[in-house]
Order: C-alpha cells, then structure tokens, then sequence
C-alpha cells in the first residue's frame, strides 16, 4: 500500500509540474501549525518551480470560503491541511479547474477528472501530518525540496500525531530520513514539555505526558522535589532549563521521578521517555521541535499567519516577535481553562459541554477543549463538547473524545452538523463543526441520538 501512495504523489506531482507552467496556483492552507508548515514547504517548492501562485491561510473551509476564493479556470486551487472532507462543496470549481488537495483529514472519495486528491487515508495508510504529504509532494516536484524535511516533523509534532513522542508507520519513515539528512537530531529523553525554554520546576509542575505524582500541579513540590535532589533551580541567577543539566544530573531525575511513580502504583511508572527531535541549523530557540510547533500554533491561532510562515521559512527577524505572541497565547489558554474550571462546564450524560461564547475565542477553543480532556476538570470517559462564539450568529464547535473508545468522532458530528445545516469534518477523536448559534440545542439532541445509536452511550 506505502507503494500506491507514494505512486500516486508522483503521478500528481508530474501532473502539476505541467499545469503549473500554464496557470496560477492558489494555495489555501489550514491555520494551525501543521497547515502553516503544509503551506511554507508548498511555497518554496512553488518559488523553486518559478511558478505564480498566492497564499490564503484560513480558519476552516466553510461554503462561503469556497465562494470568496474566486478560483477561475485559469488558475489551480490547491489545498493542504483541508480539502478531503469538504470534497462535496468543491463541485463548481472542479468544474471549471483543476483542484489538488494534499490533506490528511478524514476523506469523502469521489471521483473526478479534475481532482487530484493525496491523502494516506486513501491508500489504508497509517495517518501522517498534512505537512508530510506536502514534503513527499514537493520532494517529487524537485529533489532539492528535501531541505524543507524539518517543517515536515514540526507540522506532525503540532497535530500530536506521535504516541507517546514516538512516530511510527509512514511518519517514522519521513522522520528516519529528516535524521539522515541531517536536518533533524534525534535522542531519547524524558517527556518534559519545553526542556529549551521553561524553567526545570515549571517543566516538572506542568509535566502531563508523565504524571509525577504529588509534583505534576504542583509548583512547590517540583521545587522541593529538585532541592532534595541536589539539582540547583538556578545558574548564575537564571533558572535552569532541563538541557542544562549534566548527565549524572538527568540520570538521578529520571530515576526519582520513576520511583515517585513506583510508590504510587503507577502501572507503567517506568515509561517516561520519548523522543526528542532537535532541529539542525535553525535558531537556538528554535531547535526544539515541539516548541517550534506550539510557536506556529500561537502564531496561527492568534492569526500571525504570515509571522509563522516567515519563521517556517528561516526569516531571523521574525524570531523575538514570535515569542511575544506565545506569551499572550498562554495567558488566552489559562484564561480559557481558568473559564472552564470555574463552571462554565456542563455535564450531560457522556457529554461534557462547554459555553465558551465571547469568552474563549473560536480559535483556541479547539486547544482548551483538548487541554480540559486532559484535565481533571472533566470526569472520565467524557466526551468534550466546546462551543464558542464564531460571529455572524455562528458557533464554533470543537470536540474531543479519550482514545480507549472505539467510535468516530467525525461521523457523529458530520450526521449533527448535517441536521442543523451545519458544517463538520476532522478526526476520528478531534472533529470540529459549524453551525448557526440559535440551533444549538438541537445540535446536542443530535449528537446524542446519533451516540446512543451507535454506541449504546445513555442519553440523559
Ligand atoms: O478546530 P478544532 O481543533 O476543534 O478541529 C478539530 C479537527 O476538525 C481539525 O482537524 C479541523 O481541521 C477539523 N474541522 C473541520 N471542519 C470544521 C471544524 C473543524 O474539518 N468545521
């Protein structure tokens, strides 16, 4: 199947390699960091192809985006990180031109002699990132494209699609090559978020990947926890970060927070490393491959579109900027859970529904909806209903579901979606929806009918 796949990116990249020669091509992306990575590795091979294209980096491909692109016949849409489940409403333009989509959300297959439609999905791949069928996409546009293979891992790293900070499948191929070609360094390490940049107490109060028991939550704990180690929180008056540390000092730490585990009967207490990818060549504080994606994702979701494409394609200048956004997407992410845990979260048989409204904005409630499944704000097994604000008399809806159950997140929404007149697509366990505000009640019914046809989940 890998063969098919791959194949089939030839085939279209040859295609398109033709076509461009004749129309413009106009990029849509997604805004989030796996599309911003998708959309920076497409431009460069756009720039290398001397082909004329622009940019538009959205927030979803709604019916009336569709209808603003304006795409004529003598241009080409193509769409990365979007597109596979909004096939449907692309009938007009494919009647016109030609549409390529090089996506990995759940598809619609249909067949058309205009669409040229890549998505792992389609062979019976394992899921891989947008931004990695967009570098195998522009590697068989031209072989000097593999320098854009770093921005691949980052775009996969930003849509989590790692387990347990490791990659497998066709996203561990991709990977293996990136260290190969020595644009990505890979080492085994603990799986504490933000060992280039956050203060070793806050790494280890923050630590979610793997719990430390009485530590994780707790700021004074981590502390303590470090003095009684012997390692110091500061060097030469500033707080050290987690690759400060000597190597005798990473090895006590990962010893005592295993047996913090082990006394708390955790089952799997020994399982707390990862991979940690660095990236070869960028900036310092952009090294570190998962913090380079929560930066695009900060930049995305605050709307600094053109900011984190500027990073993804190596402008200096952009770097400090960059990070005061992060600090004012932290201070939006706090304030949404802060929302969250003060109630404004309502429990409803299996659903766990939160009213956003104007006070989490439609962009981050997709990131507090996954941070609040995480959280101890929602009881077990919940499924995570976000609602917020999305203007027009819209709302936005974000869902999340744990992994241990077995049905498709995405489908219940589309159904949903579908009896209010809305729009959905996504993930079998992240899925996301738009419809109009006054129908939202509805739009619960429908869920939960569709849940309890499905899945025998009690409707209450
Ligand atoms: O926005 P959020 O993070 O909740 O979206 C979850 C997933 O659902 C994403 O992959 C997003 O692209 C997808 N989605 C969609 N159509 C929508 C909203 C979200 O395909 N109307």
């Amino acid at each position: 199947m890998v063969r098919l796949f791959f194949e089939e990116i030839e085939r279209v990249a040859s295609i398109t390699k033709a076509l461009m020669k004749e129309k413009k091509v106009r990029l849509v992306s997604h805004y989030d960091a796996d599309g911003l990575c998708s959309a920076s590795i497409i431009m460069r091979a756009l720039l290398r192809e001397g082909a004329s294209f622009d940019v538009r980096i959205i927030k979803q491909l709604t019916a009336s985006e569709i209808a603003a692109l304006g795409v004529g016949e003598n241009d080409i849409l193509m769409l990365t990180d979007l597109g596979s489940g909004q096939i449907g409403g692309l009938s007009e333009i494919l009647g016109r031109t030609q549409v390529i989509v090089l996506d990995h959300h759940d598809p619609v297959r249909k067949d058309h002699m205009n669409l040229m439609h890549i998505n792992p999905l389609l062979s019976a791949e394992d899921e891989i990132s947008a931004s990695m069928v967009c570098y195998l996409f522009a590697k068989a546009l031209d072989i000097r494209n593999t320098d854009l293979i770093d921005l691949a891992v980052v775009g996969a790293i930003g849509d989590i699609i790692e387990e347990k900070w490791e990659m497998k499948g066709v996203g561990r191929k991709v990977l293996d090559e990136a260290v190969t070609l020595g644009k990505v360094s890979m080492q085994r390490g603990l799986r504490l978020y933000g060992r280039n940049s956050r203060p070793l107490h806050k790494a280890l109060e923050y630590s979610s990947d793997a719990v430390i028991p009485g530590i994780t939550g707790s700021e004074s704990n981590a502390v303590q926890f470090l003095a009684e180690l012997n390692i110091d929180l500061k060097e030469q008056g500033r707080f050290r970060k987690l690759k400060d540390l000597s190597l005798e000092e990473q090895q006590a730490l990962a010893s005592a927070i295993i047996l913090e585990r082990l006394k708390e009967g955790i089952d799997d207490a020994e399982d707390v490393f990862g991979d940690i990818y660095d990236l070869v060549g960028r900036p310092e504080d952009l090294q570190d491959a998962r913090e380079f994606a929560t930066l695009l994702n900060a930049c995305g979701r605050t709307c600094n579109y053109d900011l984190a494409i500027r990073l993804c394609l190596g402008d200096l200048d952009a770097v400090s900027v960059s990070w005061d956004i992060m600090d004012r997407y932290k201070q939006m992410l706090a304030e949404g859970m802060n929302f969250v845990r003060n109630g404004r979260i309502t429990q409803r048989g299996a659903l766990a529904i939160i009213d956003g409204g104007q006070k989490i904005s439609d962009t981050i409630i997709g990131t507090v909806s996954s941070l609040a499944i995480n959280s101890d704000a929602i009881g077990p097994g919940r499924i995570v209903i976000g609602f917020a604000d999305a203007g027009d008399g819209k709302l936005k809806v974000s869902a999340r579901m744990p992994r241990d159950l077995s049905f498709n997140l995405r489908d219940i929404l589309l159904d949903a979606a579908q009896a209010v007149e809305g729009e959905a697509g996504g993930h079998a366990y992240a899925a996301g929806a738009l419809i109009d505000a006054v129908r939202k009640e509805e739009f619960i019914n429908a869920i939960e009918d569709k849940l309890s046809k499905s899945t025998g989940v009690r409707k209450e």
